[in-house]
Order: C-alpha cells, then sequence, then structure tokens
C-alpha cells in the first residue's frame, strides 16, 4: 500500500481544480491524450506476484528495447472512466471491478501475472486521487483511465518476459466521436479470429485496425465493422466499440465467444435494456439485418452509447434512426445518470474515489 504521506506529497505539488479550469478548456475536449501529474506503477517478476506500487511523476518510461512488449506485443491495456459526481466534490467510477476482472482473463491469455482485483483498484484511485484536478465538471466530460500490463523484461527468442509492468495514466476526455457516425463494413479485413485474442483487450488487437481505418477515413467514413472470418457474414465489431442492432422491441448485440471483447459498456447496456423491457438477445448477427434494422448503436468505454447514422456495405447506404427519441439515447441517458451519480444507483455500479 502506498503510505499516506505519499498521497499527501502529491496533494502539495497538486495545483488546485480551480487553477487547472484555467489552463484547460473543458468545453473543447475531445479524445486525445492529455499530460496530467501522476502514473502508477507496480512490476514484478514472472514467477512472482504483484506486490507493492507507486505513484511516479507523469513521463516516459524506461524499456529495455529487448522487452516483450515491444518485441512480442506482450501487453494489455484496459479502459474506465471516472466522473465528477452531482455535487462536484466526490468522484465515481464505473465497475472498476470489471476491468480488474477482464484484465486478470487477458493476462491468462497473454502469459502474465496480474493484479489482484483489490490491486487493481487501489491502484486506479490512487491515480485518479492524485490527479484530481484533471477530472472535468459534471457535464464535460470524464477523466479516462487507461490500466496497461506489459512484459517489460527483456526477451529474445519467443517466450513470456522475465518480468511485467503495472502502469496506469490518466487523461481527461470528452466526446470520442464529435460528428455524425457513418460506417462502412470492410469484408476483406478482420479484427480477430477464432482461437485468436479478440475476445481479450491484447494490444495486438488494435494496430492492425489502423489501415481499414485509414482507407475508411479517406473515403469519408468514421469507422469501420469488421465482419467473422469464417464464413464474412456475420457482424463482429467496430475498430474500437461492441454493436447493437435495433428492430422493434428486440435489442440484438453479436454474442462474445472469444472474437469479440466483451466490453463493460456492453454487459451494462444489456441489463440496462432489459430492465426497460427490450428484448435483448445475444447471438449471431447477420450483416443482411441491418438492411432493415431501425437503428444501430455502439458502446464503448470510451464512446459511452452513440447512434449510427449510416453503415455503407459494398457502396450500398443504409440509413438509421437517430436523435432524441431514439433508444440508443433512452439507454445512453440511463447509463450515464447512473454514471455521474444523478440517478439512483440501484446496482451498485458505481465506486466512490
Ligand atoms: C475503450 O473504449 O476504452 C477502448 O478501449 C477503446 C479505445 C481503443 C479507444
Amino acid at each position: 500500500d502506498i503510505p499516506n504521506i505519499q498521497i499527501s506529497l502529491v496533494r502539495s505539488i497538486n495545483r488546485s481544480d480551480e487553477e487547472c479550469a484555467d489552463m484547460i478548456n473543458w468545453d473543447e475536449l475531445g479524445f486525445a491524450s492529455v499530460q496530467t501529474d501522476f502514473i502508477y506503477v507496480m512490476k514484478c517478476s514472472l514467477d512472482q506476484k504483484f506486490s507493492t506500487g507507486a505513484l511516479n511523476r507523469y513521463g516516459n518510461i524506461e524499456l529495455s528495447p529487448s522487452s516483450g512488449v515491444l518485441n512480442y506485443g506482450q501487453g494489455l491495456f484496459e479502459g474506465l472512466k471516472a466522473y465528477r459526481n452531482t455535487e462536484g466534490d466526490g468522484i465515481l467510477l464505473f465497475r472498476p471491478e470489471e476491468n480488474a476482472l477482464r484484465m486478470q482473463v487477458g493476462a491468462e491469455r497473454m502469459c502474465m501475472p496480474s493484479p489482484s482485483v483489490e490491486q487493481f483498484i487501489h491502484a486506479v484511485k490512487q491515480t485518479v486521487l492524485a490527479n484530481k484536478r484533471w477530472v472535468p465538471p459534471q457535464g464535460k466530460g470524464s477523466l479516462y483511465i487507461r490500466p496497461l500490463l506489459m512484459g517489460s523484461g527483456a526477451v529474445l527468442g519467443l517466450a513470456p518476459a522475465p518480468e511485467y509492468t503495472f502502469l496506469v495514466f490518466v487523461s481527461p476526455v470528452g466526446t470520442y466521436f464529435k460528428e455524425s457516425i457513418h460506417l462502412v463494413v470492410k469484408d476483406e479485413v478482420h479484427r480477430a479470429f477464432p482461437g485468436g485474442t479478440g475476445g481479450v483487450k491484447a494490444i495486438s488487437n488494435y494496430a492492425p485496425v489502423f489501415k481499414a481505418q485509414k482507407q475508411a477515413k479517406s473515403e469519408g467514413f468514421t469507422d469501420v465493422i469488421y465482419l467473422d472470418s469464417v464464413q464474412h457474414k456475420y457482424l463482429e465489431e467496430a475498430s474500437a466499440c461492441n454493436l447493437f442492432v435495433v428492430k422493434g422491441n428486440v435489442i440484438s448485440t453479436p454474442i462474445t465467444m472469444g472474437t469479440i471483447l466483451p466490453g463493460i459498456t456492453r454487459k451494462s447496456v444489456i441489463e440496462i435494456a432489459r430492465d426497460h423491457e427490450y428484448q435483448v438477445e445475444e447471438r449471431l448477427v447477420a450483416l443482411e439485418e441491418l438492411f432493415d434494422a431501425d437503428e444501430v448503436f455502439c458502446t464503448g468505454t470510451a464512446i459511452v452509447v452513440a447512434s449510427v447514422d449510416s453503415i455503407t456495405y459494398q457502396g450500398q447506404r443504409i440509413q438509421f434512426k437517430t436523435g432524441d427519441n431514439s433508444v440508443s439515447q433512452q439507454l445512453y441517458k440511463v447509463l450515464t445518470s447512473i454514471q455521474m451519480g444523478l440517478a439512483k444507483d440501484d446496482k451498485n455500479w458505481t465506486v466512490e474515489v
């Protein structure tokens, strides 16, 4: 555990929240990296468990050129958010235990030791507290928290690294997609395949989408939808979020069977939608179903819940309902009200920092 003295040292170095508000234009927040004050770092060797970590000043980290993460992509990341509560004096995390558990599943897949749930949540809380002045005012955004787990020890032959680093950094963020969302289905590129790592948050799942994303952007689209890599006919996910398709009272979402990331927002939205009398189906969702869907929306920690305006497949553009009366907006409001402490948290999803 971090001694209290360290935390008070952190607080005295920090400027006040008011000073921070002068430095940053909260109305202009997008989703970009902002250098904050502190990161949390904890290390252990392959055959050990993580024990103690510490807050360090935000800055570059040292890594062996031969580290497992740099050479073989042995790494995982997580994403969660902290919101100011209604009064503005408290800070709420949303389901951090779920992130901790997902990291443990991913670590097992990637042959890495992982922090315990308690260590993970402790590290997240300490990092948020130390960077408190960077948590946006309520309604302006949130503090995005990025835990990383990586093979930091040196290897040359293909093998798990001998040492691991768990690190947490944060950045204030606003809306991920600033404009209306127009997706394109790319059936020649796949994000994941059976037996691979699509179902865990491996860092190596993400850079391979850049090429398809870049091409989609150059064609005027916001992002890409990937299909399953075996039959090429079922929806999987977009580059950074899960997908939902709405038809009448039925909301369908691709089932997670190893190739789709089991999103925490996805899981929460399924529960909220069922509470609101929607029929939610987790199953294989065929591409053709888009053609007579009422709505499509994406979910993710970064994206939250966002209506999709259109999806284009082989030159055919399908337009969907969006706006205040959409199912996705209804779910967005319920979810974010819980996250910000505006609605009663009957499910105990929020955790005070
Ligand atoms: C998140 O929503 O936290 C993500 O991991 C998406 C990220 C690739 C921007």
